[in-house]
């Protein structure tokens, strides 16, 4: 071939593949597939929210105010990454309000409350609606794929989830749980009372510790799941503009172990430490700090959580009447104070730092005490004497419960064996939660590890305590992290048992930070149980500035934030 010839075939090629590809600008189709760039959106990207893409809905939504009818648009299992591992987890439905009691509203610039759904460290299906939990381990929430607003039933006989105590519920609870009413219940109830609110409701689904291939090799192990919330905060930032919402006041919330998802959610903000994992799924390269974050009965600080579970609960039997074996106990317990210690933290209003020996004296102060007379304050003279003589550990000043913390606790139970968490059997959600590809549970504390093995110098291995980190919320905090959220949210009821001081060092850590932190305690209140949904919908409101004015959309309060 000659020279010339040459050259024209090349021009031809050139021409040919010009003409193929449409447009002289496009750019190489191996690009268009990757997530784009900082709040760029294209029509080619594939985590464009498909704005136009929604079904009209309307429900009604019972608020102390009386019933409102909401009309929002919903647009259900929305990817949210561009690679998923598995798209029936990394989806999201939105729910955005549009007219409310049949008045035109503008939900623009409203807040976006984004609620997991996460129970048991368990994958949560988008498609389904569901948690990888039977209907019913949580008693009044709406089970997985329950119908819109049903409660999910008690049933006792359900088949043994791995890693969690037969007959659902959670363990360590004494107390109340979720009551019948959807609006008295921690993970549905809030996301009704939000639309009614005005706000915009986000619902991702993600992966967790149960999510298995056909080849028998596990893709939802730690840190999967907060990965993936991570990726569905970036999509609502990613889509800033198209999305309806304000993408800068993003409030997580979530119960349990979604409550523990929702503070790491919040404490880690754009931690570098996900972001191979994050490109993996081909998650937006977007901000994923949050504004916000709520955390009902969180279990988290999971590392701890043994150590914590002694201190407080060491002495107390089993449902078997026995104890667990004391001189294990009491290493833990010490292993808590240490802890206790290294935190450095400092009571609220000038208490100074706060030990494992004056703990007791602070949590009373400043969540018992306060907790328990507001109960007995609510209630009737008759009500408050027949409480008091069903409970004669506590009494009644005409002002303030009284009561004594040993009292209190002898009044929870012990349900978790020892350890709590990283139980030596493996059989605990937490080291199924830390098991990787091909092994289905690990051990996750160097205490556990030790005792196992009989070597008293091992340690869990540096890969491994990675992850963990990456999974507790008080890592973050430690560093003061910049993207750590700003207001905090945060509630467990007093009989539950056995979390009381991880949620607590959760609330001291981020005060002495210098976030803006509302915690509390709801006496007689069980895992998850939210007496006062209301409140939280109105803290939204307080923390952004953001109302609803009749007929006119939104409005800014002088005190917005
Ligand atoms: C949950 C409860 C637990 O006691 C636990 O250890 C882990 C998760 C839960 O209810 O989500």
């Amino acid at each position: 071939m000659t020279k010339r010839n040459t050259l024209y075939l090349l021009l031809v090629s050139l021409m040919t593949l010009l003409l193929l590809s449409g447009c002289p600008n496009n750019q190489p189709a191996e690009k268009q597939d990757k997530p784009t760039a900082k709040t760029q959106v294209t029509t080619e990207d594939p985590l464009l929210f498909p704005k136009d893409n929604f079904t009209v809905e309307t429900k009604t939504v019972r608020t102390s105010g009386g019933d409102k009818k909401v009309t929002y648009r919903s647009y259900m299992h929305i990817p949210y990454v561009a690679n998923p591992v598995d798209v029936d987890y990394e989806s999201l439905n939105v729910s955005v309000p549009i007219e409310i009691d049949g008045i035109p509203i503008d939900p623009a610039n409203a807040p976006i409350l984004l609620a997991n759904g996460v129970g048991g460290y368990m994958s949560f299906n988008n498609k389904t609606g569901g948690f990888g939990l039977p209907a019913g381990f949580f008693p009044g929430m709406r089970g997985a794929g329950a119908p819109e607003g049903q409660g999910g039933e008690q049933n006792d006989a359900q088949a043994p989830v791995e890693g969690m105590p037969p007959g659902g519920g959670t363990p360590g609870d004494t107390g109340r749980m979720n009551g019948p009413s959807d609006m008295n219940n921690a993970v549905t109830g809030k996301q009704d009372l939000a639309l009614a609110a005005g706000y915009v409701v986000v619902e991702p689904g993600c992966r967790g510790r149960d999510n298995q291939a056909k080849d028998g090799t596990y893709y939802g192990k730690a840190p999967a799941a907060i990965v993936d919330l991570k990726a569905a905060v970036r999509y609502i930032r990613h889509n800033r503009g198209i999305i309806p919402g304000n993408v800068d006041w993003i409030i997580s919330s979530g119960c349990s172990a979604g409550g523990g998802l929702s503070s790491i959610l919040g404490a880690s903000g754009n931690s570098s430490m996900y972001d191979a994992y994050l490109e993996k799924i081909g998650a937006a390269d977007a901000d994923d700090s949050i504004f916000a974050c709520a955390c009902f009965s969180p279990i988290t600080d999971l590392d701890h959580a043994d150590m914590s579970y002694e201190w407080l609960q060491g002495k107390l039997p089993l449902a078997t009447g026995k104890l667990v074996d004391q001189k294990l106990s009491k290493k833990l317990k010490a292993l808590f104070a240490d802890y206790q210690a290294s935190l450095k933290l400092s009571g609220k209003n000038g208490y100074g730092p706060i030990t494992a020996d004056n703990y007791e004296d602070y949590l009373m102060q400043q969540y018992l005490i306060p907790s328990a007379s507001q109960y007995l304050k609510a209630m009737s003279k008759d009500e408050r004497n027949k409480y008091l003589a069903a409970n004669p550990w506590l009494s009644w000043d005409g002002d303030n419960a009284r009561f004594t913390f040993q009292d209190y606790i002898a009044s929870t139970s012990r349900i978790k064996g020892l350890p709590a968490f990283d139980d030596f059997d493996m059989e605990n959600p937490e080291p199924i939660l830390f098991g990787d590809k091909t092994t289905n549970a690990r051990h996750f504390t160097n205490f556990t590890l030790q005792q196992v093995t009989g070597d008293p110098t091992i340690e869990i291995d540096q890969d491994l305590q990675k992850v963990v980190n990456m999974m507790n919320p008080m890592f973050f905090i430690r560093q003061e992290n910049p993207g750590c959220a700003k207001h905090w949210w945060i509630r467990m009821g007093s009989a539950e048992s056995g979390i009381a001081v991880t949620v607590s060092n959760l609330a001291i850590s981020l005060e002495n930070l210098g976030k803006d932190v509302n915690a509390g305690i709801y006496w007689e209140a069980g895992h998850c149980v939210d007496d006062d949904p209301e409140s939280f919908i109105t803290w939204i409101g307080d923390i952004t500035g953001y109302t609803l004015k009749a007929g006119a959309g939104e409005q800014h309060r002088s005190d917005s934030k």
